[in-house]
C-alpha cells in the first residue's frame, strides 16, 4: 500500500486549454506559455498535485500536461461515468489517459459521480492491485454513498483516499450535513471544488473583462457586499487578498482547496494562502455574512442530474 499523500492544496485545471473556451467562459485566454510558467512556480511553491478529468479544458487540460511533462507531478484524475456501468469502462477510459499524461500511474483516481457504485469501484480495484492507481478517491458523493464506497474498499483492505465534492464559504451543505466531519473521523481527506466560486469569491473592486460567467454571476454579486466587506476585512487584517481569505477559510478547516489557476501569481498566492490559519471568529463572521446574504452559486449536489436513477 503506498504512503497516504498529504494534500496542502491542488491546482485545478479545468479552464485550461482551447481560446474560445477561455475568452467566452472566463473573459480572457491565458496561453500556453504562462500555463508552464505557473506550472514553474507550482513547483518553486512545493505544489506539485494538479486535478485534472478528460472533459477539462474541452478535452485539452490532459494533453496539455503530457506535453509538459508529468515526471515530478502528483496527478489526480477522473472516472467520468456519463450514463450507466459498461465492462471494462474504467480500464478503457484509464488508458486514454495514461496516454494522455505519457505515464504508467495515476496518483490518485476518481469515481466523479456516484452512478453504479458497485460496478465501477470494482473495476478501480482491479486497477489499483495492478500498481495503474495508487489511491481511490469518490466526487459528488453524499454521505450515505461514500459510506457505501468505504465499505467496498474495506473489505479489499483498501483505504478510501478521499472525497471531492463543492464547498466554499458560501456552500457548506457538506459541513452542516455531517459528511465533512465523517470524513475527519475517518481520515478521509476532504477536497473542496470551486473554492472561489468560479471567480464570484474574488476581489469585487477589481474590474474583470466580460465572460459568460462573469455574466451569470452578475446578480448573485449584488447580494454579498456584507461578505466581500468582510472578506475585505479579514484580507487587510492577515495581508491577503480576497481570493486568498477564500482559500484559507478552507484550509483553517483541514479542507483541501483545488483553485483554478491558470497564472503563476495566482500559484503562488494559493500557496501563501493555506499556510494562514484564520481565527475563529472570523470564520463565524464570514459564515454568518455568507448565510445571511442567500446567494445562489452552483449548488453543492449539482451534478445530481448525471447520475441514473436507481433501477
Ligand atoms: N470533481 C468535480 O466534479 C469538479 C467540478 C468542478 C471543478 N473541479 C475542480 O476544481 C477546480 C476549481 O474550479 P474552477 O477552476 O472551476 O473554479 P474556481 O477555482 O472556483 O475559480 C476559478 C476562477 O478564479 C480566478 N482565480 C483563481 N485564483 C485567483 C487569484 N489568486 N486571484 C484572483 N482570481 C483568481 C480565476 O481567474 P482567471 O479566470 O483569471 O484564471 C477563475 O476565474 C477545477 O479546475 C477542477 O480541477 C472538480
Amino acid at each position: 500500500m503506498m504512503d497516504k499523500i498529504k494534500a496542502k492544496a491542488v491546482i485545478g485545471t479545468n479552464s485550461w486549454g482551447g481560446k474560445a473556451y477561455g475568452n467566452l467562459l472566463r473573459g480572457s485566454y491565458v496561453d500556453d506559455g504562462i500555463i508552464k510558467e505557473a506550472m514553474t512556480e507550482a513547483d518553486r511553491q512545493g505544489l506539485m498535485i494538479y486535478d485534472l478529468a478528460r472533459d477539462y479544458g474541452l478535452g485539452k487540460a490532459q494533453k496539455m500536461i503530457g506535453e509538459f511533462g508529468t515526471k515530478d507531478i502528483i496527478l489526480s484524475a477522473k472516472y467520468t461515468p456519463f450514463g450507466r456501468y459498461k465492462k471494462n469502462c474504467v480500464r478503457r477510459s484509464l488508458e486514454k489517459d495514461l496516454a494522455d499524461f505519457r505515464r504508467s500511474y495515476i496518483d490518485i483516481y476518481w469515481l466523479h459521480l456516484p452512478t453504479d457504485i458497485e460496478q465501477h469501484l470494482a473495476e478501480m480495484i482491479g486497477l489499483y492491485k495492478e500498481g495503474r492507481i495508487h489511491h481511490i478517491g469518490v466526487s459528488n458523493f453524499d454521505l450515505n454513498e461514500c459510506m457505501i464506497a468505504k465499505n467496498i474498499l474495506d473489505k479489499e483492505g483498501i483505504p478510501l483516499y478521499g472525497v471531492q465534492n463543492h464547498y466554499s464559504i458560501i456552500s457548506r451543505e457538506w459541513e452542516k450535513n455531517g459528511l465533512l466531519n465523517w470524513c475527519r473521523e475517518n481520515d478521509i481527506s476532504f477536497w473542496a471544488w470551486a473554492v472561489l466560486e468560479e471567480g464570484m469569491l474574488t476581489d469585487p473592486r477589481i474590474k474583470r473583462k466580460f465572460s459568460l460567467m462573469g455574466f451569470i454571476m452578475q446578480r448573485q454579486k449584488r447580494k454579498m457586499h456584507e461578505l466581500y466587506r468582510i472578506m475585505i476585512a479579514v484580507a487587510k487584517r492577515h495581508d491577503l487578498t480576497v481570493p486568498q481569505v477564500a482559500e484559507a477559510f478552507c484550509a483553517s478547516k483541514g479542507i483541501v482547496p483545488i483553485c483554478g489557476c491558470r497564472k503563476p501569481e495566482q500559484v503562488r498566492q494559493l500557496a501563501e494562502a493555506v499556510d494562514i490559519r484564520l481565527t475563529q471568529g472570523e470564520i463565524r463572521r464570514l459564515e454568518e455574512a455568507a448565510d445571511n446574504c442567500n446567494a445562489k452559486v452552483l449548488g453543492h449536489d449539482m451534478f445530481r442530474a448525471f447520475v441514473p436513477k436507481k433501477r
